[in-house]
């Protein structure tokens, strides 16, 4: 049995001040799910956000990090960082990383080891353009970016990995992708897995869909079998929605 995950996306939104005041509001909410919860503030609200939320079921999850130890590496932090700043998870390869700053999938890869060996769990995005899913490019695109952005892990660590299916043409714009046309690649990526790694790995890596998630389409979307939760973008701003998110239920 995979255990859903909610991840909370927040980008370049609040301060520490707002990150604080945030989970201060979401705890009594959410104190009877039953799902894995995820926070991904900015970095600098990292370390507050972790200690805000020490005695609760949320985790703190970094937007990024570099794959080296330290170093001259201007604007860049550690997976040790991160770890010293509370985190448990760390968001890899999102769209926006790779479109708007040029990350490709290689150094995702590098970044999921370094993640790795420091006791991070990566939660690796993919996802195709909307010219692409137009041209009936959407598993060329999946697969190559799978194939490489998960070269350097092994069957065991996949196991324990998060995947988030993000469709470019989704996030923020208010489109969901339909649950079948999530589902049809999530389980693309459940026999890319067997392929690649192994079928015990395919079971268990727990696999997200991402993309305009909002309380009026969380439960349709849970509802299919290869989709294990989200990974929520603007509606993980605002306290109401995101709790709403959090605490679905299959109709
Ligand atoms: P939205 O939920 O705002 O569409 O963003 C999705 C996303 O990019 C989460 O990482």
């Amino acid at each position: 049995m995979r255990q859903p995950v909610i991840v909370g996306n927040w980008k370049m939104h609040k301060t520490i001040r707002e990150s604080i005041h945030f989970v201060e509001q979401l705890k009594p909410l959410i104190q009877s799910a039953s799902c894995d919860i995820i926070v991904s503030p900015p970095f600098t609200s990292l370390s507050a956000a972790s200690k805000a939320t020490l005695d609760t079921q949320i985790k703190i999850g970094a937007q990024d990090l570099y794959w080296e130890n330290s170093g001259a590496f201007t604007g860049e932090i550690s997976p040790q960082m991160a770890l010293e700043a509370g985190c448990r998870y760390v968001i890899l390869g999102h769209s926006e990383r790779r479109i708007i700053f040029g990350e490709t999938s290689q150094s995702v890869s590098k970044k999921a080891a370094a993640a790795i060996a420091a006791g991070l769990i990566p939660i690796i995005c993919l996802g195709e353009k909307e010219k692409e899913r137009q041209s009936g490019k959407t598993h060329d695109v999946i697969g190559m970016q799978f194939r490489q952005s998960l070269a350097s892990l092994t069957p065991e660590i996949v196991s324990h990995i998060i995947l988030a299916y993000e469709p470019v043409w989704a996030i923020g714009t208010g489109m969901t992708a339909t649950p079948q046309i999530a589902q049809e690649v999530h389980s693309y990526l459940r026999q890319l897995t067997i392929e690649m790694f192994n079928r015990s790995a395919s079971d268990n890596v727990r696999l997200l869909y991402g993309g305009s998630v909002k309380p009026e389409n969380i439960s349709s979307l849970m509802v299919e079998k290869d989709i294990d939760g989200v990974l929520v973008g603007g509606a993980s701003l605002k306290v109401e929605s995101f709790a709403k998110i959090i605490n679905f239920e299959i109709r």
